[in-house]
């Protein structure tokens, strides 16, 4: 500490680094919460505008792969309703793939993995399940929904 001549300059100059020693505490303290309170609220943002295109990529391999027999909204046919309120709160977005992949044996419902021969990926199959999961925020009460509308 060269250049203090009396104790008051030191003192003086003492207190200076502690007031801002103080203010960038505060400020930490401060911007932690901040960052904490921020930072899940871009993450979540993130998330769902992934999830968002995930969807219309679905949308897309829907109409293709299962709207003739699931209909195009997945009122059913035949198939089953599968825009039902039931069904989508019964099945996880798991279950729903595993289903997908493997498909139903003995049915109309086939395997639609490539891992069981079928033509999609399991990223493609994430996809419809993403665009199926975008029904339920409206979706029609079906209780019935395993009963086929035909065939
Ligand atoms: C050729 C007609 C047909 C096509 C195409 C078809 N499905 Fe199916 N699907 C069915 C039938 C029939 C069932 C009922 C099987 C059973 O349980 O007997 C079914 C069942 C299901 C279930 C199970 C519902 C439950 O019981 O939990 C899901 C999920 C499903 N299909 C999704 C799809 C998706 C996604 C596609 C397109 C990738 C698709 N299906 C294409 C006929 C079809």
């Amino acid at each position: 500490m060269a250049g203090f001549t009396t104790d008051e300059e030191l003192e003086q100059s003492t207190n200076t680094w502690m007031l801002w020693g103080a203010v960038l505490m505060a400020a930490f303290v401060l911007a932690f919460p901040l960052y904490r309170w921020v930072e899940p609220a871009n993450r979540a943002e993130a998330r769902e505008s992934h999830v968002a295109s995930l969807a219309e990529q679905g949308q897309g391999l829907w109409s293709l792969n299962c709207s003739s027999c699931h209909g195009l909204n997945g009122e059913g046919g035949v198939g089953p309703a599968l825009n039902s309120q039931q069904f989508l709160q019964a099945s996880s977005d798991d279950q729903t793939s595993l289903l997908i992949s493997v498909g139903v044996p003995g049915s109309q419902m086939s395997a639609y993995s490539l891992d069981y021969g079928g033509p999609l990926t399991s990223e493609q199959i994430r996809s419809i399940v993403a665009y199926m999961r975008s029904w339920e925020a409206d979706a029609p009460d079906v209780p019935e929904w395993r009963d086929m509308v035909s065939g």
